[in-house]
Formats: structure tokens, C-alpha cells, sequence
């Protein structure tokens, strides 16, 4: 959702005539988009933030300017800490931050913009200034990412003990249907082949009109996938508990859908799943995975854990290493807990697991998934996976130009990265935003090794590919 943002941010500055600097302490206006989900992200900002005071006592017009979740949670606290910056602006008031900055730029100092917590409207009218962000993107023809997200909810209404997000996002809201497609079709019409769409509870989307018509995602679902030029759909992030079984059904139909789902289960232990008022057990988690297989057959399935949850013992621990070995996830993303101040969690429980014994539990559970995902990808040796060219591999990258084969990267529907040399006669151009059959010849935890067996005959569109590839990439 940050990311999502910070491209919208960054579309709205270069529309007033800002460009993007390598050199910060060049720069006219540093921004800051800020997360808060962890107390480690926000050390990282602080100590940037202490960084610029110097630079902005010796540059006294330098704006700083700081968004987001941290923003929204510290509020004006933030700026008694650092009297040197310029904009506070929540991450529900976006859409204001050309006119902030223009009032900065203006002379009027300090401008904040916070939505105050809780506060709001549960439904979004198609001309609410909120939509106004996300409604203003625009790319030339060729122009655009060929991966996109596109926010379908904002907020979060599950207040899960830990989790700040409900505080500083608000109450949950869906976004107008009409939105969000006219979103997708200018998208794929400037040249973007697939689309995630976004929510913090995607799940849950759901939107009413004013004449009481309701569209959920699997309906939403639906729509985004008649949209031509498109190639693939996903959705982030699924909510285990209330989970509509028709997007299951709209998955298996649709062959732009991707079959894969992030839907983080937390906990393995019923006793930690309560405390985080979670709305499911651990049961309810493995009966949902056992109906998604069987209306998803081959699904590919991905979660969130936390470890060292107030009052986590061995044997709740147990349960949760036992749910990883048991699921056998694509990729599971393990966090630290970590107190976040307003929650209900932080108010309440003590921080009692030693930071010695989440560790252990934090690399303990990443090492079972990566015997998990090491066994997985190496049963695909042999086969053929399809997948959408991204361009040059990470690796390929460090080369330096011109020696050795190049390298190329690429995702499969189920989420797996896939690289292959590119052969010596074919054209990357023909290749960057294209399907291709590659078969798989190595494999680790994380990637997949592969050579090219089948990809589109080089076409008309081939040079605007590579042209639109090498500016995403900034190769030379
Ligand atoms: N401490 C640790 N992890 C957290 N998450 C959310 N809040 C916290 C917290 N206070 C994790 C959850 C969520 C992911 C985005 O971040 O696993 O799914
Ligand atoms: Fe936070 Fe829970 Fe909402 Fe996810 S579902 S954003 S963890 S409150």
C-alpha cells in the first residue's frame, strides 16, 4: 500500500514540475513516506530525519515533508521532536500535498494534514476528493509499468490487538467500482499486462450504490478481467476469517486470475489467535485451506506469521511450526512482535518473550518454510512453467555490459521467480512483457533456474518493449 502511494505522490510532484534527485541533500524537497507497522521503520525515518536538521540549518528553504502512517500516528508530537520539518500529512490526505507544499513554497510554514484516527465516512462517492489520487494517474501510450497496483479499500475494520493499521488508515472503505476499473482500463491501455489490486482485507471488498446494488471482489474480479491487454490479475491480502468462496470459484474459472493467494494466518495457536482477536482458529484456518485446494487445485498459498506475541510459549510456538510444515505455503513472511503504542495489545499484554527467544522462533520458522519451498521447487525440475517476462535479472544487473549471456527475470501465475539466459539470437524486446514457457533446470528456496523453450515470435511492438523496458530499468 506505501508503494502504491509513493508512485502516486511521486506522479503528483512531477506534475508540478518536481523531478526525482539521487542527491538528498541536493534536493528542494525531501519527502519521507513513512510506515508503522513495526517500531523499526519508524527508528529508520527518525534517524533520517535527525540527518536533515544540519542540512536544512545550513539550507534554510529546503522543505521536508513527512507522509504517512507515522505521520498520521505521532502527529504534531513529531514536529516538537523535529522542529525542521515543513508537512505532516496523513495517509488519507494525499490528495492534498501539492496544495501543502504550494502553501510551504508560499511562505506559509508548517502545514499538516491528518485525518485524526477513527474519524470519517464509511462509504466513498466516485467524486470524493479522496479518489482524486488514485484517479490521477497518467502514462503515455508504452508509458506504463507492465505491474501495476490498484487500490480497491482502503483502512481496515478488524482491529487485530497488535496492528496499528486501523488507527492510522481509519475504518475500512471500499472503493466505487467504477473507479477502480476506469483505473485498470487506462492502465492496460498504456501498455501494463498485470494488476494487483490492493486492500488491506481485499477479501472483504464489497460495494454498495446508491440504489443499494452490492459488488464483492469476486464480482470486481470479473470486471478487471474483461479488460483488454491485460494478462493477469492478483489480489493482496486475503482475510482468513469470512472469506467469500465465490472469488474461489471466479479463480478457478478465470484464466487471468492468478492462482495464488496471500492470506496470513498469524498463528498456529488458538489461545495466540484469540488474544490477537483474530477472528478464526486454527482449525477454521486449515478447513479454508482444504477448501481452497480443492476449488483451486495446484493454488498457490502465502502468509504472515508473528512470533514472540505476548505470553507465547513453547507449545503455541509448536502449533505454529506445525501449521507451516502442515500448509506447506509458497513463501511465508515471519515478523518479530513488536508493541506499536495505541493498541490494544500494548495497553494491555506485557512484551514477556525475551528478544533472544523471538529471534530463535523467527529463524526457526523461516528455516522449516525454506525446507518447505526448497522441496517444492525442486520437484519442478524438468517441468515447463509459464511465465510473464519482467527484464533483466538482478544478477544480470551486476554484470558488467556486454559479457556473458544476459540474464532475464520473470514470475510464474503461483508467484515464483523464474530466470533464464537469454539466447544470443532473440531480442529482449521481444520477450519483456510477454508470456514464455521456460523449463526448469536448477532451483533454490527462493528461485527457479530455467531455459527458454517457447516465447511470442518477435513482433511489431517488439522496439517500443525494449525502449519502455530500458527506461523502467534505467539501463543505459
Ligand atoms: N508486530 C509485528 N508484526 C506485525 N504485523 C502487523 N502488526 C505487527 C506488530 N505490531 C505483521 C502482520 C501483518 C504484516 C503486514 O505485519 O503479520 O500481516
Ligand atoms: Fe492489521 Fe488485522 Fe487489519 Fe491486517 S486485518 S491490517 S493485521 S488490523
Amino acid at each position: 500500500m506505501n508503494f502504491l502511494d509513493s508512485e502516486l505522490v511521486l506522479g503528483e510532484l512531477r506534475r508540478m514540475g518536481f523531478v526525482p534527485s539521487n542527491d538528498r541533500d541536493a534536493a528542494d524537497l525531501v519527502v519521507f513516506n513513512t510506515c508503522s507497522v513495526r517500531e523499526h521503520a519508524e527508528q529508520k525515518v527518525n534517524s533520517r530525519l535527525g540527518e536533515l536538521r544540519a542540512i536544512k540549518a545550513g539550507r534554510p528553504d529546503l522543505i521536508i515533508a513527512v507522509l504517512g502512517c507515522q505521520a498520521e500516528r505521532e502527529g504534531k508530537s513529531l514536529l516538537s521532536r523535529f522542529p525542521h520539518v515543513d508537512i505532516l500529512c496523513g495517509p488519507g490526505q494525499l490528495h492534498r500535498l501539492g496544495e501543502l507544499v504550494d502553501s510551504v513554497v508560499a511562505g506559509r510554514r508548517r502545514q499538516v494534514a491528518l485525518c485524526g484516527g477513527l474519524r470519517g465516512r464509511r462509504t466513498v462517492q466516485a467524486d470524493d476528493p479522496i479518489e482524486s489520487l488514485d484517479g490521477s494517474r497518467e502514462y503515455g501510450p508504452g508509458q506504463s509499468p507492465l505491474q501495476a497496483y490498484v487500490r480497491v479499500q482502503r483502512g481496515c475494520d478488524k482491529f487485530c490487538t497488535y496492528c496499528v493499521v486501523p488507527s492510522v488508515r481509519g475504518r475500512e472503505r471500499s472503493r466505487p467500482p467504477a473507479n477502480i476499473l476506469a483505473e485498470v482500463r487506462k492502465l492496460a491501455d498504456a501498455g501494463c499486462r498485470e494488476i494487483c489490486l490492493l486492500g488491506q482485507t481485499v477479501s472483504s471488498y464489497r460495494y454498495a450504490d446508491s440504489v443499494g446494488a452490492s459488488v464483492g471482489l469476486a464480482d470486481l474480479l470479473e470486471q478487471v478481467c474483461r479488460i483488454d491487454g491485460l494478462l493477469r490479475v492478483r489480489f493482496v491480502t486475503s482475510y482468513p476469517g469470512g472469506f467469500d468462496e465465490r472469488i474461489l470459484h471466479v479463480m478457478a474459472a478465470e484464466p487471468k486470475v492468478c492462482p495464488y493467494l496471500h492470506i496470513p494466518a498469524q498463528s498456529g495457536s488458538d489461545a495466540m489467535l484469540r488474544a490477537m482477536r483474530r477472528q478464526y482458529t486454527a482449525d477454521d484456518y486449515y478447513r479454508l485451506i482444504d477448501r481452497i485446494r480443492q476449488i483451486v487445485p495446484g493454488v498457490s498459498l502465502a502468509s504472515d506469521f508473528i512470533v514472540g506475541f505476548p505470553g507465547e510459549t513453547d507449545a503455541d510456538f509448536a502449533a505454529t511450526a506445525e501449521m507451516v510444515r502442515r500448509v506447506r505455503f509458497k513463501n511465508c513472511f515471519v515478523f518479530k512482535y513488536s508493541p506499536r503504542p495505541g493498541t490494544v495489545a500494548a495497553r494491555r499484554l506485557a512484551d514477556d518473550v525475551p528478544e533472544s527467544v523471538k529471534r530463535q522462533r523467527n529463524n526457526e520458522l523461516l528455516a522449516i518454510q525454506a525446507a518447505v519451498s526448497a522441496g517444492a521447487n525442486a520437484q519442478l525440475i524438468g517441468q515447463s512453467v509459464n511465465i510473464l517476462v519482467e527484464g533483466y535479472s538482478k544478477l544480470d544487473q551486476s554484470r558488467p555490459d556486454g559479457q556473458g549471456a544476459r540474464q532475464l527475470t520473470g514470475r510464474s501465475a503461483a508467484d515464483q521467480i523464474v530466470v533464464f539466459d537469454l539466447p544470443a539470437d532473440v531480442h529482449e524486446g521481444s520477450l519483456v512483457g510477454r508470456m514464455a514457457d521456460v523449463r526448469i533446470t536448477a532451483s533454490t528456496p527462493y528461485t527457479l533456474m530455467g531455459e527458454l523453450v517457447e516465447w511470442p515470435a518477435e513482433s511489431q511492438s517488439g522496439e517500443r518493449l525494449a525502449l519502455r523496458y530500458k527506461s523502467l530499468t534505467n539501463r543505459p
